[in-house]
């Protein structure tokens, strides 16, 4: 019996000290993701300020307020005690601001490439689908962002538990690094793609939107990381947009709510982003999204379909 229980506790101690040693790895491995400083080659794109450009350039910053907030200032992106805290930063370019000393090629690299002026990889920040742009909405985009209104306001450091670290770590929370997926030796883009209601400008509209970042490649059904977070539901014709007119599907992307009476939170399906833009283009997203073939939903949104379903 004795040698029994002795052996049972170095098995123990034995498990313990693989864990602990597990947990440190995977700690370290997180943090010199963050520590490691980018040099990506960036290629200008003329920044344009006529009226016109800047209209386009506020509509494509709708989708920017979902997390850096309607003034651009910045948010407290998230802030729970098991994780820890990330802001969003402040873009008016005021004094203390993220962008407040950003020239022309320092936005073109953190919307391209997914890296800051200093060097740094930025997480979340999805720079590899606001890379998509073509260089004239790049510039648009761009240019009105250089005329936001200056808000001071201070937030917090980003900061991490320690068991947060160990879980980004093991990877649980998905590819926290735009940088990393971004093939940076081809991001340059088209040079302008002409606004219509083709299919064509739809998948542009795709693209730069990020609709398969969450509704997967195949747009029939994603999964999200977050796990707070509803699936990206089946968007081909498959899916409930297979039964909608050009005008319920304007009228969802406009309201947030679906003709089968659903409300879509904005924080998980960034609507208010995609409803800004014009009739023409949202004709062009939906004839896109029409065009697709009918897919049954994709096995990971039916699994999380079911895991929801029996809570
Ligand atoms: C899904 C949320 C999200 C969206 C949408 C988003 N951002 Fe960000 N952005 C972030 C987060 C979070 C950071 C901070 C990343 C970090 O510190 O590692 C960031 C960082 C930045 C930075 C870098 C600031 C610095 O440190 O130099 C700029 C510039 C920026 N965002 C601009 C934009 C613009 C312009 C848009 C819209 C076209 C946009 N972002 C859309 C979440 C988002
Ligand atoms: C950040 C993730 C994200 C992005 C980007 C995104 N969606 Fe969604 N979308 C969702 C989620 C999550 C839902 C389901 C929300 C719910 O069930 O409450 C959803 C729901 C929808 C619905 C409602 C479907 C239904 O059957 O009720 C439509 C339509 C839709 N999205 C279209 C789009 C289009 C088009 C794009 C790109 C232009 C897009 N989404 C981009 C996450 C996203």
């Amino acid at each position: 019996m004795k040698t029994v229980s002795k052996w049972v506790g170095i098995i123990l101690a034995l498990v313990l000290v693989v864990g602990a040693i597990a947990a440190f790895y995977l700690k370290s491995k997180f943090e010199n993701l963050s520590k490691r400083t980018l040099e990506p080659k960036v290629t200008a794109v003329p920044i344009l300020s006529d009226s016109a450009s800047l209209e386009r350039g506020k509509v494509l910053a709708v989708a920017c307020r979902n997390c850096h907030g309607n003034d651009y200032a910045g948010l407290d992106f998230f802030n729970d005690p098991s994780i820890g805290y990330m802001s969003s930063p402040n873009l008016t370019g005021a004094k203390g601001s993220a962008t407040e000393n950003y020239g022309d090629l320092d936005w073109t690299r953190t919307l391209r490439h997914g890296v800051n002026p200093s060097g740094k990889p930025l997480m979340v920040m999805p720079s590899e689908v606001i890379g998509q742009l073509s260089d004239q909405d790049l510039g648009s985009l761009i240019g009105y962002m250089k005329t936001v209104p200056e808000i001071e306001k201070p937030l917090g450091a980003t900061q991490f538990t320690f068991m947060a670290k160990i879980l980004a770590g093991a990877g649980m929370f998905g590819n926290l690094y735009p940088c990393d997926i971004i093939k940076h030796d081809e991001v340059q883009s088209i040079p302008h793609v002409e606004i219509s209601n083709s299919p064509e400008y739809g998948a542009y509209f795709v693209r730069y939107e990020g609709c398969k970042s969450c509704h997967g490649a195949t747009l029939n059904g994603g999964v999200s990381p977050d796990p707070i977070s509803p699936p990206g539901l089946n968007i081909t014709p498959a899916g409930n947009i297979g039964k909608w007119t050009l005008d319920q599907f304007r009228e969802t992307v406009r309201s947030g709510k679906t003709p089968e009476g659903k409300i879509l939170d904005p924080k998980f399906m960034p609507w208010p982003g995609i409803g800004a833009h014009n009739d023409i283009e949202l004709e062009g997203l939906f004839n896109y999204l029409k065009s697709q073939p009918a897919l049954a939903n994709s096995p990971e949104l039916d699994k999380k379909l079911k895991d929801m379903a029996k809570k």
